[in-house]
């Protein structure tokens, strides 16, 4: 095999994992169709299949599903959101977050069902097995025909609110996903090439 073959294999990227890995995309659109809730189970299995340092599994999962409290969170995490990159001072960020000051946006693509990923707060990698837990999900939900997107920009909003999710103190918001039935394609997203800073034989 010459180096490249693998990589432009289209048809090695239709098989297993690697065909999720290649057609999962954030999806912002979601049919109002819901969610089956007996396929949520299988993207948890999935998530807590994630590796997990020092066999620690930190996370912890919140399920919501009532469209009201996810409008009404949406309506708190948007100025929360703003606020907190206009505080970092990313200005060139701001600009493209004029939506989320529009009355119509909803920072959770009006997908039905939120799933988020919480920390027992230990251990300096917890937030790193509920990533590597999200992907999971993210992954499991793809082979199924289920959309999902990360929405980081409620992490805030939501950690404000851990009674009213039912969250105990002790944990955290790491990774909160919105899971749906995608209401058409999604267009996938470039990537540039990875860069090998060395590779020593
Ligand atoms: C940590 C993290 C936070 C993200 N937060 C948001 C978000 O708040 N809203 C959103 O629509 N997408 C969010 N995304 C999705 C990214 O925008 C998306 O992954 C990226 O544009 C690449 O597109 P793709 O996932 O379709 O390949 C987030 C992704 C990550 C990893």
């Amino acid at each position: 095999m010459n180096m490249g073959d693998f990589v432009n294999d289209q048809s090695l990227k239709q098989q297993g994992i690697l065909k999720s890995i290649y057609s999962r995309r954030s999806v912002r659109a979601y049919a109002p169709t819901p969610v089956d809730d007996a396929e949520l189970p299988l993207l948890l299995d999935a998530a807590v299949h994630a590796p997990t340092a020092m066999h620690e599994e930190p996370w912890a999962f919140v399920i919501v599903q009532d469209a009201r409290l996810l409008q009404r969170l949406s309506e708190i995490a948007k100025p929360v959101f703003i606020e907190e990159v206009s505080r970092r001072g990313a200005h060139g960020n701001i600009r493209s977050l004029e939506h989320f000051s529009r009355a119509d946006f909803n920072i959770f693509h009006g997908a039905g069902t939120l799933i988020i990923i919480c920390a027992r707060q230990q251990g300096s990698f917890a937030a790193a097995d509920c990533w590597l837990a999200a992907e999971n999900l993210m992954l499991a939900a793809d082979a199924i025909g289920l959309g999902t997107c990360v929405i980081g920009s409620a992490v805030s909003a939501l950690n404000a609110h851990k009674e009213e999710l039912g969250m105990p103190f002790e944990y955290s918001v790491i990774a909160p996903i919105v899971v749906g039935v995608p209401g058409g394609e999604t267009r996938a997203t470039s990537r540039n090439k990875p860069v090998i800073l060395s590779w020593k034989k």
